[in-house]
């Protein structure tokens, strides 16, 4: 409301037209006035805005009155550019919004590198020692590339790597962001678009889980043959990029058949056992409780994490192939009697991820050439 507004409608509320009065008189109304129009700015403007608006507060006069805010108009504070946006952390993100993104982080890629992968790939808790095997290799923290917060998950570096693997030219996140670290899940999908904005046909994801089939333990590893989302979000939410993909995408096949074929190849090849099933996403941060590991097997899922299921649902609205593995680390809450600790989920990811490494250096040099 501005100061006129408040000024007109203070003759049918006696109270309220004092005080507005009042405000007036001491340039509070020209402050929220102006508060008003700064709402939409950027985090880092809004913040300075607000020290500045303390400083005047403060300022008095000579006869002790406040000094106004806003004088002429003049010292208005600059707008926002997107340099002085803090993280894409501050506002939700449509799908509308991302081309712009991308198109921004793949400059800032392409300032380092001009590798194009042939597959991104995603490396979950535990499992970041893969990145160790590249070739060549350009990191990339995540605090360095436009809107992208540093990670703060235990057991993920927060890097975005290019480079070759056994010759063949791979991206790969070490480390991801997650849901439950306050990321809204258009920032979270960003690194698989990333991916395939950079030149990758293939993605694969991997995490560790927890066991819902009884008769996973510690260290099985399952190809993700179908998904359940229980997040309570999506990457699809708000306008759509008609671009990128449709606005109701099938999610039939979104775990590529072809490829899940191909990982079980790669497995049998290295003598590597593996399982296939359902993985289901949550939210988390907190682990399940037993009843609701009980529920989710009756549901049909295999195993349960906190990651995966939202880049997933991005990649196959963008057209990309889709592959995964879940590493499962412990048994669900409630079977063993045992609580669950991130330590263990770390611990199992150092026992296992080599087993897995192993197939998806196969994977990746047999992907055929595009
Ligand atoms: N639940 C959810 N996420 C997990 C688990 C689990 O038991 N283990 C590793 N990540």
């Amino acid at each position: 409301m501005s100061a006129t507004e408040i000024t007109s409608t203070s003759t049918e509320v006696p109270g309220e037209a004092n005080a507005a009065r009042r405000a007036q008189r001491s340039g509070i109304a020209e402050r929220r006035d102006h508060i008003k129009v700064q709402r939409g700015a950027g985090a880092g403007s809004f913040g300075r805005f607000h020290a500045r608006l303390r400083a005047d507060i403060a300022r008095r006069d000579a006869t002790g009155t406040p000094v106004s805010v806003l004088p002429s108009g003049a010292e208005e504070p600059p707008l926002p550019g997107p340099m002085m946006m803090p993280t894409d952390d501050a506002r939700p993100i449509h799908p509308v919004d991302l081309p712009e993104r991308l198109d921004a982080l793949v400059a800032a890629v392409r300032e380092r590198t001009s590798l194009v992968p042939r597959a991104g790939i995603v490396l979950g808790s535990g499992l970041g020692g893969l990145a160790d095997d590249l070739d060549d290799a350009t990191a990339i923290p995540f605090a360095e590339l436009p809107g992208w917060p540093a990670a703060s998950a235990p057991g993920h570096a927060g890097r975005l790597l290019l480079g070759t693997l056994d010759g063949v030219p791979v991206a790969m996140l070490q480390g991801r962001l997650h849901a439950y670290e306050g990321h809204p899940p258009g920032l979270v999908v960003q690194p698989v678009l990333l991916m395939g904005r950079l030149g990758a046909r293939t993605v694969v994801l991997t995490n560790a889980a927890g066991g819902l089939d009884p008769s996973f333990g510690a260290g099985t590893l399952m190809v993700i043959a179908d998904h359940i989302n229980m997040t309570g979000l999506t990457p699809l939410l708000g306008p759509n990029a008609d671009g990128m993909g449709p606005r109701f995408p099938d999610q039939t096949d979104t775990w590529t058949p072809p490829l899940r074929e191909r990982l079980h190849a790669c497995g049998r090849a290295e003598g590597v056992d593996l399982a296939e099933g359902v993985y289901l996403g949550l939210l988390g941060p907190a682990y399940e409780t037993p009843a609701e590991v009980r529920m989710m097997r009756g549901w049909g899922a295999d195993a349960v994490g906190m990651s995966t299921v939202l880049e997933a649902i991005a990649a196959r609205w963008a057209g990309l192939d889709l592959a995964g593995v879940s590493l499962v680390t412990n048994p669900g809450a409630g079977y063993s009697g045992e609580p669950l600790s991130h330590a263990e989920v770390l611990a199992a990811g150092r026992e296992a991820g080599p087993r897995l490494a192993r197939v998806i250096r196969r994977f990746v040099r047999e992907l055929p050439t595009q």
